[in-house]
């Protein structure tokens, strides 16, 4: 997991960032000009507070569900759920609910995701006005132009014909994103220090690589702390434009059923609290409303044609129970509305830094008791005192092996794993094959082709949050 104290590392003394031997980089071509349209901050354009995003017609969203458009809807609901503790090592987690009643193409089922369109916080947007000596332009009209029409050089469609300084910060620009060496390179150019120059001509260096990955990787250093750190440099606005990436809806879980309301949905996160990132923190500062979309449903989801069938969930991360969450209100309504069949089993391995960072552990408890749930097996990384548990999910898995692999082998049961798509969601599947191996007594490399097989089925269905 990535380091809470990231700010305390970002003082940097760049002369010992600087090598006596580098090859400098070659410049990539610029694109991009900025034309002021007008002296004075124009006040019809800064009343329309639509999203800047929402002024590019032609612009895509990712996954968005046909005909799904960007809707702002109101937040009718806001409750902290954990406050963050430094000691336990918890970050804190929101609840938000969302008013859908008056949306009338807005049809869910648990495990569906939606898109929120952020925008970037003020300060950072004043911030890099200042670097950027836009201090005074801030608000006025402005249009961005190709220097050369090509075949390569295209108009970004995320940046709206017409715009001002402050709306291409705030609304269109991804500013806390992975600086690119391309981009250090450039910035270079717009340096008058010759120490900055250096550093930054340095990083982007093939030599550099190392202090690359420490200053941009390691410690995520984004823009502004370049900046920060090279008070020299002032770019153009309009090399910010060519370089860094559209500022990207992120997605969230739907942690709710509609069968509770379906005038109302929630959504359940976590914070980082020393370095929150943009939406996180956008929703953590209980905005009234919110853009989002509906994005396109896949097999991850719990609907009453999967009430018969028995289920294996597993979460790492206590804001990962998100999804599970909606499944088992489902399930609770499709048993209370008589549903027909019996409900199958439900098993829930989740992994989280404590107990209290369980979103909704009580409510999954009385889920328990009430046989909505069947299991429920938790493991604390960070809360080792604790009674019962786990320190990681695989411990749990592989304490578990014979039951949960019983379970998997019946055809009815699909096996839902909500965790990074990286290297923890390929941790889990070893330890899942490992797990099918030893009780089935065959080769890994068998095992491992079962998953495949499960994948194919959707047996074995993944959600990600990377
Ligand atoms: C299909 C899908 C469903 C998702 N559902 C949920 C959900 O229901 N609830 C939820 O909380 N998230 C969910 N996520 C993750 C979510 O989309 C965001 O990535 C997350 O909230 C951080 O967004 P941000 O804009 O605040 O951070 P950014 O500004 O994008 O992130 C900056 C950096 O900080 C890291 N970061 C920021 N916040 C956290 C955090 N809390 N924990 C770990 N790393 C962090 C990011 O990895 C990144 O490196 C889901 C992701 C996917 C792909
Ligand atoms: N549907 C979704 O995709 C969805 C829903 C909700 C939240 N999320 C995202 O989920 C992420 C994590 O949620 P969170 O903030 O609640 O989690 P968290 O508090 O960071 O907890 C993650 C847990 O996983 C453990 N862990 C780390 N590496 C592991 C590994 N290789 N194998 C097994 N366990 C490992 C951690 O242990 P240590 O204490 O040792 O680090 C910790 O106990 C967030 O980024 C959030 O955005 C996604």
């Amino acid at each position: 997991m990535v380091a809470d104290n990231v700010e305390l590392e970002k003082a940097l003394d760049i002369n010992k960032y600087i090598l006596s031997k580098y090859t400098v980089s070659k410049l990539v071509d610029r694109t991009l000009e900025l034309r002021f349209l007008d002296n004075s901050p124009d006040l019809d354009w800064n009343l329309d507070c639509r999203h800047g995003q929402e002024k590019c017609l032609d612009l895509q969203y990712p996954f968005a569900r046909s005909p799904s458009t960007l809707t702002r809807v109101n937040v009718k609901d806001f409750k902290i759920l954990l406050e963050a503790d430094g000691q336990l090592h918890t970050k804190s987690i929101t609840e938000i609910k969302f008013d859908v009643k008056k949306i009338w193409d807005f049809t869910w089922q648990p495990g569906n995701t939606i898109g929120i369109l952020p925008h970037n916080d003020e300060s950072d947007v004043e911030d890099i006005l200042k670097y950027l000596n836009l201090e005074n332009k801030a608000d006025n009209l402005c249009v961005f132009q190709l220097m050369q029409e090509s075949k390569k050089t295209k108009y970004p469609s995320h940046i709206p014909n017409r715009t001002t300084p402050r709306e291409v910060l705030r609304d269109c620009l991804n500013l806390r994103g992975v600086l690119k060496k391309q981009f250090l390179r450039t910035l270079a150019e717009y340096c008058s220090d010759i120490s900055d120059v250096s550093f930054l001509k340095c990083i982007s260096s093939k030599e550099g690589s190392a202090y690359y990955n420490e200053i941009i990787l390691q410690n995520a250093f984004t823009l502004l702390d370049i900046l920060k750190t090279c008070p020299s440099c002032q770019p153009p606005l309009s090399l910010l434009v060519e370089h860094l990436p559209r500022l990207l809806p992120r997605e969230y879980s739907i942690a709710s059923s509609p069968l509770i309301n379906s005038n109302e949905f929630r959504i359940i996160f976590s914070i980082f609290s020393t370095n929150p990132g943009i939406t996180t923190k956008m929703l953590q500062s209980k905005p009234a409303q919110v853009l989002m979309y509906l994005r396109q449903p896949n097999k991850f989801c719990y609907t009453e044609d999967d009430f018969q069938n028995d289920q294996i969930l597993i979460a790492v991360g206590g804001a990962a129970l998100a999804p599970y969450l909606g499944f088992l209100q489902h399930k609770q309504c499709l048993i209370e509305k008589g549903a027909s069949g019996v409900a199958g089993k439900t098993w829930l391995f989740v992994g989280g830094v404590s107990p209290q960072a369980i979103a909704h552990r009580s409510q999954l408890m009385q889920w328990l008791s009430k046989n909505v749930l069947n299991k429920f097996i938790e493991s604390h990384s960070r809360s080792p005192s604790a009674t019962n548990s786990y320190q990681y999910i695989h411990e749990a898995l592989n304490a578990n092996s014979k039951v949960f692999i019983d379970l998997l082998l019946q055809p009815q049961t699909s096996i839902y794993v909500c965790a990074d798509g990286s290297q923890i969601s390929a941790a889990l599947e070893a330890t899942i094959c490992k797990c099918l191996s030893k009780e089935i007594n065959i080769e890994q490399s068998e095992a491992q082709n079962i998953i495949k097989d499960y994948r194919r089925q959707n047996k074995y269905r993944e959600d990600f949050w990377c």
